[in-house]
């Protein structure tokens, strides 16, 4: 295994069965190697420094049923809310002031949200904070929303695959949800323009490593600018409410596979990761993660913006927690980057 992994670092690629290899038989030490490797690759490109990027949980209203996602339509007991313009304008606003210059507007595929009140919000955070980055992460739209948006002024779109494989896709999602729709969306988004992300969650209901090996030769040929994953995590109103929990030790031997092969992508260490292991923000650095969304979402709604349980809200997870982040950055030998980390090639 440890000639395979020297191989990945050395040559910054494998094939498709020396990846499924690697993720099947990864002992111990050639695992530590490998995140050790990773790190120092992200080290080389961003020094020991970590983006920030301020995430707003816009609404929880969602149009979709993913079988494994809380805000489901048919999960009756899930509390909605839908934040205003202004309550996000405001939002921004004291994000700013806390040094983030990048706001992420994230929220399930809530239809009140057409282009019509959208464009108008988008133009305005951009008006009145030109020198921060506009992230979307809203879900499918047509091409001329996608359009309209970039011309407002956002800069980056998440939109995760969620599964490069068609079956696995469509055993996650309902009928009416789309593989080929998916990858459509996330093909415009490149073209027009936008900073795109993509990404997948580890350890889903019936997904196996041959999966998670698609999903890397998808990320190859669409070579995305950031690269979300994290555990998969049950939310008990959902399906897959007692399906166990994605691995730790896959997820961050991901991370660092996904860091060798992708050596400038922006890649959080996401809140599912923190959710699932007290240090797994931290262990997700140490994998070669280079971002953190810290939660600006007013208080008020944190709670109810549950795509899993126990979603980690507070502390270093909150924006309000900047200095607590900042401390147990610390604590590992960096430090947070207030700039706004564009992509660079
Ligand atoms: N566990 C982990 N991640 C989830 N997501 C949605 N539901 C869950 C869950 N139960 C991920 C999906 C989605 C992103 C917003 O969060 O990948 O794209």
């Amino acid at each position: 295994m440890y000639e395979l992994a020297e191989r990945l670092v050395r040559e910054g690629r494998l094939s498709a069965p020396e990846y499924l290899a690697l993720l099947t038989r990864c002992d111990d030490s050639t695992w530590f190697f490998l995140r050790h490797e990773a790190v120092r690759t992200a080290q080389e490109r961003f020094g020991c420094a970590i983006f920030v990027r301020g995430l707003i949980e816009i609404s929880s209203y969602c149009r979709n049923d993913c079988h494994y996602c809380g805000l489901r339509r048919s999960n009756r007991r899930a509390e909605r809310y839908r934040l205003s313009p202004e309550q996000i304008l405001a939002t921004c606003e004291a994000g700013f002031e806390a040094g983030f210059r990048t706001f992420v507007l994230q929220g399930g595929e809530d239809p009140w949200w057409s282009d019509e009140w959208l464009v108008p919000l988008v133009k305005e955070i951009h008006r009145r904070w030109p020198e921060a980055a506009i992230t979307l992460s809203l879900g499918e739209r047509s091409e001329t929303s996608y359009r309209a948006l970039h011309e407002a002024g956002a800069a980056r779109y998440l939109l995760r695959h969620e599964a490069a494989d068609r079956s696995l896709y469509e055993q996650l999602h309902p009928a009416e949800m789309s593989h080929a729709g998916r990858l459509a969306c996330i093909e415009q988004l490149k073209a027009i323009g936008f900073q795109t992300g993509m990404g997948m969650m580890v350890g889903a209901p019936g997904q196996r490593v041959e999966h998670l090996v698609e999903d890397l030769l998808l990320l190859e040929r669409i070579e995305p600018q950031m690269i979300g994953i994290g555990p998969f995590l049950p939310h008990r109103d959902t399906p897959y409410g007692a399906e166990p929990a994605g691995d730790l030790r896959l997820t961050l031997l991901l991370l660092a596979i996904l860091r060798l092969r992708f050596p400038q992508a922006l890649i959080p260490s996401t809140t599912a990761l923190a959710t699932l292991h007290p240090e797994g923000r931290l262990q997700g650095i140490l994998s070669g993660a280079n971002v953190v969304m810290p939660n600006l979402s007013p208080e008020s709604v944190r709670s109810k913006y549950a795509i899993y349980d126990g979603k980690a809200s507070s502390g270093a997870e909150a924006a309000e927690g900047l200095r607590l982040l900042a401390e147990e950055l610390r604590g590992i030998g960096y430090g947070i980057d207030f700039s706004r980390g564009d992509y660079q090639r």
